[in-house]
C-alpha cells in the first residue's frame, strides 16, 4: 500500500477502505509517514469529508493507536463527561462528585489548559497537594473506595491522534467535523469507560461557532460510540458567555465549591444538574425526569460537597482549603475593571476573556508553560446585565503586575453594549438522548 495513492483516492473524493485507514494511523503512530504526506491527506479529508464508516475506523485506529485504559476492576457502570472546552467551564469540578453521590462510578482522565480555555487538572491542582498522577491500580482503586477519581490524561493515549492534532493545528485543518469528532472519540473509547456524556459548546469561545455546526458534530459523535458498543450522549450547550463568574484555576474551584455547597444556583448549577442527570440516566436509565430531582437534592442533601471532600483526601489535596476557601493562596496584584460606558452587555467574546486570563498568567500559550494557579478574572457583571459607566465589571487578579494593562485591554474589547436589555439566549441549547 502507497500513502500517495491513499492521498490521490480521498482527493477525487472517494471513499477510504480501513485497511487503508489502518495503514495510515499505523504510519502516524510509528513516524514512517512523513509529515507532508499526512498533512496532504488531512487536508482532502478537510475538503472532502469522510463517510461515517471512515470516521468510525479512523476513531477505532487511533483509540488503539496506543494504551488503552482497563477499567474492568471497577464495580458498577462508569460514565465519562467530556467538554468540547470553554472559558470558565468548571462543570468537571462540579459534576464528577455530583455524579458520584448519585452511584455513579466517574473514572475521569481530564486534560490541562490550552489556549483560551482552562484544564481540569489545573484546577485541582490548585488545592495543595492534590495528586493527578496516579499508577492505574491507584486509580481503580480510588474509583471503588469513593467512586470518583479525577486524574491527568495518561502520555500515551491515543498517539495518533497527537501527531494529527499538532500537524492539524499548524494545516489550517482542525475545524472540520470528521477530524474533531474521531480526535474528541478516540481518546474517550481509549479511556474505558461504558457510557459517555458529551457536552459540545456553541459559540464564540468554542470551536463550533453555530448550534447547527454544534449539533451535527454531536451527533457524529454519539454514532461514533453507539458503534463502539459505549451508550452515549450530547448536549449542545451555549460559549457565547463565560460558564459562570470566575476564570481562572483557583478561582473557578472556589466557584464550584459555591454551586457545591448550594449558595449559587444561577445557570451554571442548571447546567451542572443537567449534565449529572444525564449521566445518571446512562448509567441506571431511569427516567431523566427523576434523574434531575436527584441530581438537585444530591447538592441540598450536601452530599455531592462530601464527595469532592472524599475525592479530595483520597488524592491527598488539603480539605481544610475545601472548607475555608480564604486559604487558597491569593494573588498580589487585585485590579478593578471599570465600565467605559453605560448600557447593557449585549454580547461577550469568550475567547477573548480566555485570552485576557491567559494574560494574567492563569493559562499556557504553549504546552509545558506553568500556570500561576491564582491568577484569573472574576466577572462583576454579564450578558444582559446594565452597567453605569465606571462602575466596576470585573476584578483581575495576578501575580505580574505588568500584565494588568493588556489583560484590561483585552477584557473591555470582548464586550459589546447595547441601548436595549438583549435577549438571554439559552445555556442549553440541544440535546441527543442516545
Ligand atoms: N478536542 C480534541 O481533542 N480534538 C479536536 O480535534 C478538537 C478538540
Amino acid at each position: 500500500m502507497r500513502m500517495y495513492d491513499i492521498i490521490a483516492k480521498k482527493r477525487d473524493g472517494f471513499e477510504l477502505s480501513t485497511e487503508e485507514i489502518n495503514f495510515f494511523v499505523g504510519g502516524c503512530t510509528t513516524e514512517e509517514i512523513p509529515d507532508y504526506q499526512i498533512s496532504a491527506l488531512l487536508m482532502a479529508i478537510y475538503l472532502n469529508g469522510m463517510t461515517d464508516r471512515e470516521i468510525y475506523d479512523l476513531t477505532l485506529a487511533m483509540a488503539k493507536s496506543g494504551q488503552q485504559a482497563d477499567l474492568g476492576g471497577i464495580d458498577g457502570v462508569t460514565v465519562d463527561k467530556h467538554s468540547t472546552g470553554g472559558v470558565g467551564d468548571k462543570t468537571t469540578l462540579i459534576v464528577a462528585p455530583l455524579a458520584a453521590a448519585l452511584g455513579v462510578r466517574v473514572a475521569k482522565m481530564s486534560g490541562r489548559g490550552l489556549g483560551h480555555t482552562g484544564g481540569t487538572v489545573d484546577k485541582l491542582e490548585s488545592i495543595d497537594g492534590f495528586k493527578t498522577t496516579l499508577s492505574p491500580d491507584e486509580f481503580v482503586r480510588c474509583v471503588n473506595d469513593v467512586g470518583v477519581c479525577v486524574i491527568g490524561q495518561s502520555g500515551n493515549l491515543a498517539p495518533a491522534d497527537k501527531k494529527l492534532y499538532a500537524l492539524r493545528d499548524v494545516t489550517a485543518t482542525v475545524s472540520s467535523i470528521p477530524l474533531i469528532a474521531s480526535s474528541i472519540m478516540s481518546k474517550k473509547i481509549a479511556s474505558g469507560n461504558s457510557c459517555i456524556l458529551l457536552d459540545v459548546k456553541t459559540g464564540s469561545g468554542a470551536f463550533m461557532k453555530t448550534p447547527d455546526e454544534a449539533y451535527v458534530l454531536a451527533e457524529q459523535m454519539v454514532k461514533i460510540g453507539a458503534a463502539a458498543g459505549r451508550k452515549t450522549a450530547a448536549l449542545v450547550t451555549n460559549m457565547n458567555i463565560p460558564l459562570g463568574y470566575a476564570v481562572g484555576n483557583s478561582l473557578e474551584v472556589i466557584e464550584a465549591l459555591r454551586i457545591l455547597k448550594g449558595e449559587q444556583t444561577d445557570e451554571l448549577y442548571h447546567l451542572c444538574v443537567e449534565l449529572a442527570a444525564n449521566m445518571l440516566r446512562l448509567a441506571s436509565e431511569k427516567p431523566i425526569e427523576e434523574c434531575r430531582v436527584l441530581a438537585a437534592n444530591a447538592i441540598s442533601d450536601g452530599s455531592a460537597l462530601r464527595k469532592f471532600e472524599e475525592m479530595t483526601a483520597a488524592q491527598g489535596g488539603d480539605v481544610r482549603l475545601l472548607k475555608n476557601t480564604r486559604l487558597f493562596k491569593r494573588a498580589s496584584g487585585v485590579h478593578s475593571v471599570r465600565s467605559k460606558k453605560s448600557g447593557f452587555i449585549c454580547h461577550m467574546d469568550s475567547e477573548k476573556i480566555g485570552m485576557s486570563a491567559v494574560i494574567l498568567g492563569a493559562g499556557r500559550t504553549k504546552k509545558g508553560d506553568s500556570v500561576d494557579h491564582s491568577a484569573g478574572i472574576v466577572l462583576r457583571k454579564k450578558t444582559g446585565d446594565y452597567t453605569e459607566q465606571g462602575e466596576e465589571i470585573a476584578v483581575l487578579y495576578t501575580n505580574n503586575p505588568s500584565s494588568t494593562l493588556q489583560a484590561e485591554s483585552v477584557y473591555l474589547d470582548a464586550l459589546t453594549y447595547s441601548n436595549d436589555k438583549p435577549d438571554k439566549p439559552p445555556l442549553i441549547i440541544s440535546s441527543i438522548m442516545g
